[in-house]
């Protein structure tokens, strides 16, 4: 166990502590680490705003964006707002997982991970995870035991419940 480990990161604070828990794993066992993320669709943009350091996932987003801004947008919902075609939300939905792919990278190297990838995908959460970790060899996954859903009532997220379900590997779920 612990050859290849799959951490998946939804941008949420949750999350980004199941990638430094990850990450430590890996560096003190040698462990290769794959980092995926599953893009967002246009229906999770208000969730979107539960990101860690949304501001400056918002920002880099506005660089990249096709939109001239007259004032800066503050936040996600000022991002996506006015944006009449599907293909630009969908551009920046890809830009945006980039840079939670990229700044959970960073993470996991600073914390001393040796091996690193990355891997988005596309589709229902749960099963893209399951997919992309069984295409990596991985032989444990790392989630956060929530992400960015709302329904605090919850004592665990969907996405969570449903790969610790149906995983063939360990799945660790981080609190
Ligand atoms: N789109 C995603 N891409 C990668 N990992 C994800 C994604 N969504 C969820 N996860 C992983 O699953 C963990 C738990 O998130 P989950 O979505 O189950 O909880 P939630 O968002 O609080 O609840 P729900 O989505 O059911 O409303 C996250 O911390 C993350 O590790
Ligand atoms: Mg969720």
């Amino acid at each position: 166990m612990m050859k290849h480990i799959f951490v998946a990161t939804d941008g949420s604070p949750t999350a980004h502590k199941a990638v430094e828990f990850a990450a430590e794993i890996a560096a003190k066992f040698g462990s290769e680490l794959t980092i995926g993320h599953v893009l967002h669709r246009d229906s999770d943009i208000d969730e979107m705003a539960h990101m860690a350091e949304a501001e400056h996932l918002v920002e880099h987003a506005a660089r990249k964006s096709q939109r001239e801004f007259d004032v800066p947008p503050a936040s996600m919902g000022s991002l996506f707002a006015d944006i009449q075609s599907g293909a630009e939300t969908a551009r920046l939905i890809t830009v945006i997982g980039d840079e939670i792919l990229a700044r959970a990278e960073r993470r996991a190297t600073d914390i001393g991970a040796k091996s690193v990838h990355k891997h988005s995908a596309n589709g229902k959460p749960a099963n893209a995870i399951l997919d992309m970790a069984q295409e990596a060899g991985a032989d444990m996954i790392v989630l956060g035991h929530r992400g960015l859903g709302r329904v605090r009532s919850l004592i665990q997220g969907s996405v969570s419940q449903k790969v610790n379900l149906h995983a063939d590997c360990t799945v660790v779920s981080v609190r």
